[in-house]
């Protein structure tokens, strides 16, 4: 009687093993297909967000039938399979930009460069943690600088530039941007001073906000960025003086502060080069 009893405990005891194992083996599959899922929803929804796309790029391949890392201008990585890359960039595509592509939580590059994507930039990007890469230059984008609804962002390089955004530049940017080493805001709208705070983004070598309407002193802040190779203020209604603390930006190559209202020679133990064009090309 004891026996029987016992062996039935036994059996019991395996069978709810067994349960387990096997539920969690059906959770661990239905977790990585509902992030590949979750990967192409959000694709799926960036496509619904193209109004016009000359060169039937994304009517090629982006749909259910083939796999989403197959599809063109998307990368995955081969182990977890999830996108790492996006890059539809150069197609003169017409539309907006949806939240959803926040939801591409392992992307490390987005580029949508020059296209002619309208509307606003969606805050949802700051939300993609391994993102290290963003490009939205020369599209036809608008509002205001995304704000940060989560803390830090890994972001290493931000391209905004040639878009017609407006507002100010966030006080908080190098707290929740610390790892920027290139960021270009150059021909927008933008309005305000530039800044101090700016001098905590510590990794900063291109700094581009030449032609928009920013006004003010340059802050002296600014030449505690000693990595600083390439800064562009040019077109802009900035007054004052060229701080002297410039004197500490030793890696400085290129620098253009043309068409503002700044007084005071450039210190004269730096060379620099006169740099005009350099505001359309470098940045
Ligand atoms: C889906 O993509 C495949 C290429 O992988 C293409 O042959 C097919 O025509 C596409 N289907 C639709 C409905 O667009
Ligand atoms: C997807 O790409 C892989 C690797 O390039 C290839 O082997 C496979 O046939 C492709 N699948 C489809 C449906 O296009
Ligand atoms: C699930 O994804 C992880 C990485 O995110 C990978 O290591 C694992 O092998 C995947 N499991 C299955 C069952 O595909
Ligand atoms: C992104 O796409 C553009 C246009 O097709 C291409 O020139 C560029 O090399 C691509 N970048 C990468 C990193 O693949
Ligand atoms: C982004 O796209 C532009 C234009 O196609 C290209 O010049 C640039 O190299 C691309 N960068 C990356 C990292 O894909
Ligand atoms: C995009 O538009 C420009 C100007 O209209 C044109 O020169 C270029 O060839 C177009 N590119 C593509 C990929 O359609
Ligand atoms: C994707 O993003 C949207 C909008 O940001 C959100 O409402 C939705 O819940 C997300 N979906 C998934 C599967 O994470
Ligand atoms: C962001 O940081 C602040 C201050 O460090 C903290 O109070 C807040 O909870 C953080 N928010 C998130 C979403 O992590
Ligand atoms: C900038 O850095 C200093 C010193 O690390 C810190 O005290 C300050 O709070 C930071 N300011 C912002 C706006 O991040
Ligand atoms: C720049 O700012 C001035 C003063 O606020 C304003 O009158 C002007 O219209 C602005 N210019 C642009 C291009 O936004
Ligand atoms: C930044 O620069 C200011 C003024 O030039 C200086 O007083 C301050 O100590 C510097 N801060 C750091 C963290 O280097």
């Amino acid at each position: 009687m004891e026996r029987v009893h016992s062996l039935s405990m036994m059996s019991r005891f395996l069978l709810l093993h067994c349960l387990i194992l096997i539920s969690l083996f059906i959770a661990a599959a239905t977790a990585n297909t509902s992030t590949i899922t979750t990967d192409q929803d959000a694709l799926l929804a960036l496509k619904a967000h193209i109004t016009h796309d000359p060169t039937n790029f994304l009517a090629k391949n982006w749909n259910t039938s083939t796999p989403v890392c197959n599809w063109t201008g998307v990368t995955c990585d081969v182990h977890s399979h999830r996108v790492t890359v996006l890059n539809i960039s150069s197609l003169n595509l017409t539309g907006t930009i949806p939240s959803q592509l926040g939801n591409l939580s392992s992307l490390q590059s987005l580029n949508l460069s020059f296209n002619r994507l309208s509307g606003s930039i969606p805050s949802a990007i700051f939300t993609m943690y391994t993102l290290k890469y963003v490009s939205f230059r020369e599209n036809q984008l608008s509002g205001a600088f995304p704000s940060f609804i989560f803390n830090k962002s890994s972001l290493q390089h931000l391209d905004f530039s040639h878009n017609t955004l407006s507002g100010e530049i966030p006080a908080n940017i190098c707290s929740n941007l610390p790892f920027l080493e290139y960021i270009s805001l150059s021909q927008n709208m933008f309005h305000g001073g530039i800044p101090s705070t700016l001098s905590n983004c510590t990794y900063l070598r291109i700094l581009g906000l030449s032609y928009n309407n920013f006004s003010g002193a340059i802050p002296k802040e600014i030449g505690n960025l000693t990595k600083l190779k390439e800064l562009y203020l040019g077109g802009n209604r900035l007054q004052g003086e060229i701080p002297r603390e410039f004197g500490n930006l030793a890696e400085l190559e290129l620098m253009s502060l043309s068409e503002n209202k700044l007084q005071g020679m450039i210190i004269n133990f730096l060379q620099f080069y006169s740099c005009s064009g350099c505001d359309e090309t470098e940045t």
